[in-house]
C-alpha cells in the first residue's frame, strides 16, 4: 500500500459516506447530498465542549486521536496556533498551515487578521493529504464566521480537482485574503516552497507516535528553510523527540500554550526573541542528555511511519550508554541531586557508569549540569533552552570522552 492510501486520516466509516456524499454530487448535480450530510450522519461528529465539532481518526494500530481536543476544536485553534504569534498586521502575513483538516486553524487565523488588519494582506497556504477531510470541513456547522471563507478556498479546489462540483458557498473571500490550498503529502509540498516566506508555520498532525514523518528532523530542517528569521512555528506537542529534532535543525525552543492538555505545545523560532518561555528544566535535561531526545529520521522525506519509528528505535538502542544517557528510570534529571530511595539510586548509578558518571552528585555530574543553575523561566537571547540543551550535549560527550 503506498503512503497516501495509508496515511493517518479521518476514519474509514464517515472517509467512505463522505466519499459517496461528493460522488452523489457529482452525479446528480444536486445540491441535497451536501446538504443533508450533517444531520444524516452527525452521530460520527464529536461534539467538544466549546460547541465546535471535531471528527475521528482513522484506527491505527489499536489507536484513535480526535482531530482537536475534547476542550474545544476551535478554542485550540486560537489558543495554540494564533495567540503564541506575535503577528505584525501592519505588515504582510505569510502561513503555512500544515495537515489543515477541517481548516480551523487557517479559519481562526482569518478572524484574527479580520479583526485587527491594518491595511495589509494575508496569505495561507493550506496542506492537507486527503480530500474528504478538507470536504468534511465543508459539511460540519461553521464555528466561526471566518471559517466560510477557508470553506469557498477549500470548495474551489476541490471543484478544480474534480471532487466537488456546485457553488454552494455563499461567501467571497475578501481581497486582502489569499488562500491556496495543496492538496498532498505535506512532505512533498515543503520541498518546492520558496525560501524564507512565513510568518507562521502551523503543525498540527495527528500525535508523533502515529505520524513522525511530520515531526522529523529531516522536514524540520525544511521548516528552517522557508520560515522568515523572526517567523513562529506553533504545535501541540511536547514530545521530546519532537524537541530535540528542532534543536537539531537550528532552531530555539519554547513553551507553548497549555490547552487541554497536561503540558504546554512547543514553539520553535530561528530568532530567540520570538519566544518567551523556556522549556520545564527536566524537559531541557532529557532532551540533551537522554536517548527519549533523538530526532525522527526521515531522509529523503518519503518514508513511512513504520520505518521511522523502526529506525528511531535502532538508534536508541545503539546511542544508549554510548553517546546518550540511558533514559530509564530517567536517569538524567537526578544529575546534581543527593538521591534518598536507595534502590533508584543503585539503577540510576548503574546508568552513569556506562557514560563515565561516577555518581549523581560527582564532578563529572556537575559539571555536566552546571548551566541548569541559570535556568530561567523566561527566556533571553543568551540564556535560553537552546543554549543550555547544546552546552549539556556538548559536556556529556566530554565526560564521555574522558576530556574532563
Ligand atoms: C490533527 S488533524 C489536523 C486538524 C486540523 N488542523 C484542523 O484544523 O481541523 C491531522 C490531519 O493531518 C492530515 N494528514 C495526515 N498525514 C498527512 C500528510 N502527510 N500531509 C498532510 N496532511 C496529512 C490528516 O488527514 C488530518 O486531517
Amino acid at each position: 500500500m503506498n503512503y497516501e492510501e495509508n496515511a493517518r486520516v479521518i476514519s474509514d466509516d464517515i472517509f467512505n459516506l463522505i466519499n459517496t456524499c461528493f460522488e452523489n454530487e457529482r452525479k446528480s448535480k444536486d445540491s441535497k447530498y451536501r446538504v443533508n450530510f450533517f444531520d444524516t450522519y452527525k452521530n460520527y461528529f464529536v461534539l467538544t465542549d466549546d460547541g465546535s465539532y471535531s471528527i475521528n481518526s482513522r484506527e491505527i494500530n489499536h489507536k484513535i486521536e480526535t482531530l482537536h481536543t475534547s476542550t474545544g476544536a476551535i478554542s485550540e485553534a486560537f489558543e495554540k496556533f494564533i495567540k503564541p504569534m506575535k503577528f505584525d498586521y501592519s505588515k504582510d502575513i505569510a502561513i503555512l498551515d500544515i495537515c489543515a483538516g477541517l481548516g480551523y486553524n487557517s479559519s481562526a487565523a482569518i478572524d484574527d487578521f479580520l479583526k485587527k488588519e491594518d491595511n495589509s494582506n494575508l496569505t495561507i497556504d493550506m496542506v492537507e493529504i486527503s480530500s474528504p477531510t478538507l470536504a468534511c470541513g465543508l459539511l460540519v456547522p461553521s464555528p466561526i464566521e471566518a471559517h466560510n471563507i477557508t470553506c469557498k478556498a477549500i470548495e474551489e479546489e476541490l471543484i478544480k480537482t474534480n471532487y466537488a462540483c456546485l457553488e454552494l458557498e455563499k461567501t467571497a473571500i475578501p481581497k486582502n485574503i489569499d488562500i491556496n490550498v495543496y492538496i498532498e503529502d505535506a512532505r512533498k509540498t515543503v520541498q518546492n516552497l520558496k525560501d524564507k516566506q512565513y510568518d507562521a508555520i502551523f503543525l498540527d498532525p495527528f500525535s508523533q507516535n502515529m505520524a513522525p514523518e511530520l515531526f522529523s528532523l529531516d522536514l524540520f530542517k525544511e521548516f528552517k528553510r522557508i520560515i522568515k528569521d523572526n517567523g513562529i512555528i506553533a504545535t501541540y506537542t511536547s514530545a521530546a523527540p519532537v524537541r530535540g529534532a528542532f534543536i537539531e535543525a537550528g532552531f530555539y525552543v519554547g513553551q507553548g500554550p497549555i490547552f487541554g492538555r497536561k503540558q504546554g505545545g512547543t514553539l520553535a523560532s530561528p530568532s530567540p526573541e520570538m519566544l518567551e518561555i523556556s522549556l520545564p528544566k527536566n524537559d531541557e535535561i532529557r532532551i540533551a542528555l537522554s536517548d527519549v531526545g533523538i530526532s525522527f529520521k526521515d531522509p529523503g522525506l518519503n518514508n513511512s511511519s513504520k520505518y521511522i519509528l523502526d529506525k528511531r528505535t535502532e538508534e536508541r538502542h545503539r546511542e544508549r550508554h554510548n553517546t546518550r544517557i540511558s533514559s530509564a528510570v530517567k536517569t538524567p534529571i537526578f544529575l546534581g541531586d543527593e538521591m534518598d530511595d536507595e534502590k533508584l539510586k543503585r539503577r540510576v548509578e548503574r546508568n552513569l557508569a556506562k557514560m563515565n558518571i561516577p555518581s549523581t552528585t560527582s564532578s563529572e555530574a556537575m559539571y555536566i549540569v552546571e548551566i541548569e543553575n541559570k535556568y530561567n523561566k523566561k527566556q533571553d537571547k543568551t540564556n535560553n533552552s537552546r543554549n543550555r540543551i547544546l552546552d549539556m550535549e556538548k559536556k556529556l560527550k566530554e565526560v564521555k570522552n574522558g576530556k574532563l
